[in-house]
């Protein structure tokens, strides 16, 4: 297939112009305008197109899909059911996460029974490639490796060995030598993967492919490839802790409802299948220490939620939050201040989720108050443990979340009898009177 001459595009509003600028003449936005190739139509394309008759949905045929299991419970839970045969996964994380730890296990999985599997490590060396493969055991060290950055072998391997799973790790180091860009650049990642999404696709041949996303969440990446491939995992939780979580941000085949637990260990990723009792076991008893009952997609999840106020060491306070959202936690240090007269203006406060697990529901809100008003007035949490669930409203009413019942019952099912919820109190102050004076509700 011949090359046209590239031409360049605005990834905001779309608007081409033949050349590349700083600012686009579209929209006025800033390095936006990205190189993109055009090959030609072949001429049979160009010969006007033909009537087709529509059907009705009922008559479409739409054979079951045969998913392939990675053997890896807590990935195919997150991908809806294991892997569709010819999608393209994106599997987005930051460095050091595990992201090639998981995709080497779970391809070592499918080889074990039978599966024809690819690595392609743009990244590393084979020979690093099987240093990790040693700790992971004799089932990753089957699966077939190349070493290969340029877009075109890479495309052209994949056609001639047909994997039915194949890994590309990263999509940021592979390049394509028809653009000029260089690897990583949102031109060249984009079309690396609209290359590779067409093998997918024309092949059968299911592709995970590894992205890399910075802290800032700055990348030419998985940002720019959401609406491109069929499902977008994010691999979360921090480097020098053990427990990550993977979640689907996007799945064409399954709910992005799911989240995996797992745990890095020496020989590898181990999942946490019952990460609640571990969460309660290590949580403390002391003041700052609330266990909140989350939702992580169809399944309840107990975390500890812990908050520190010290004094302010310098102007402004901090607020750091680790595990819990920013701009939450700013909402409830406003509600407790105006609402609960707990006024933290001059206090540093941080607060984390214990283990480096990320909870992005609003449900943590009551949960991060209670560990800061226990934290703030240094009386530990009544009848510690105390569970708790539920969302603060800007006029400090408490507001319900989703599956009530399930949260309370995964709570009792570790042997927290204190919860407090929505459900139990009105109002944020009597919650704070429930949760720090030894009255708490006890769950119904
Ligand atoms: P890696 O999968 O290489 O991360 P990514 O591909 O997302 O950049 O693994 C990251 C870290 O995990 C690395 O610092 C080493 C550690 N690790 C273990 O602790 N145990 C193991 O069995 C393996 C393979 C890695
Ligand atoms: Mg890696």
């Amino acid at each position: 297939m011949g090359r046209s001459a590239t031409v360049f595009a605005c990834s905001a509003c779309g608007q081409e112009t033949p050349k590349w600028h700083g600012r686009c003449p579209g929209c006025g936005d800033w390095n936006t305008i990205v190189e993109e190739a055009r090959r030609p139509a072949p001429d049979s394309a160009r010969k006007g197109g033909r009537a087709l008759k529509p059907i009705p949905l009922g008559d479409v045929e739409a054979p079951a899909v045969q998913r392939l299991s990675t053997g890896i419970g807590e990935l195919d839970r997150v991908l809806g059911g294991g892997l569709v045969p010819g999608s393209l996964v994106l599997i987005g994380g930051s460095p050091g996460i595990g992201k090639s730890t998981i995709t080497s296990t779970a391809l070592g999985n499918l080889a074990a029974v039978g599966r024809r599997v690819l690595y392609i490590s743009g990244e590393e060396s084979a020979a690093q490639v099987r240093l990790r493969a040693e700790r992971l055991g004799d089932a990753a060290l089957r699966v077939p490796v190349v070493a290969e950055t340029d877009a075109d072998s890479v495309i052209a391997t994949i056609e001639a060995e047909r994997p039915e799973v194949c890994v590309v790790d990263s999509v940021q180091v592979l390049y394509d030598p028809g653009l000029s860009g260089s690897p990583g650049s949102v031109g060249q990642v984009r079309e690396v993967a609209g290359r590779l999404m067409r093998v997918a696709k024309e092949r059968g041949v299911a592709i995970l492919l590894v992205g890399h996303v910075t802290k800032e969440g700055s990348l030419a990446g998985p940002r720019v490839l959401e609406h491109l491939v069929d499902c977008v995992l994010s691999f979360e939780g921090e480097r020098e802790r053990t427990y990550r979580t993977l979640r689907a941000l996007k799945n064409r085949f399954g709910s992005t409802n799911e989240t995996g637990v797992f745990e890095m260990r020496e020989n590898g990723l181990a999942e946490v299948e019952d990460a609640s009792r571990r969460f309660v076991s290590e949580a403390t008893r002391a003041p700052g220490s609330v266990v909140l009952c989350a939702m992580e997609g169809s399944r309840p999840l107990l975390v500890e939620v812990q908050a520190l106020v010290a004094p302010m060491e310098l102007v402004p306070p901090r607020r750091v939050a680790n595990g819990v959202d920013r701009s939450r936690l700013a909402l409830v240090l406003a509600v407790l201040s105006r609402h609960a007269g707990l006024t933290l203006g001059s206090s540093d406060v941080f607060v984390s989720v214990a283990g480096g697990v990320r909870v992005e529901e609003p449900g943590a809100d009551l949960a991060v108050a209670l560990a800061l008003a226990s934290a703030a007035r240094g009386v530990e949490p009544a009848g510690a443990p105390l569970a708790a669930f539920g969302e603060l409203g800007l006029t400090g009413e408490m507001r319900h979340v989703a599956h009530p019942d399930r949260r309370v019952a995964e709570a009792r099912k570790f042997g927290l009898s204190h919860v407090l919820h929505p459900g139990t109190t009105d109002g944020l102050r009597a919650a704070l009177t429930a949760g720090l004076s030894g009255s708490a509700a006890r769950a119904a």
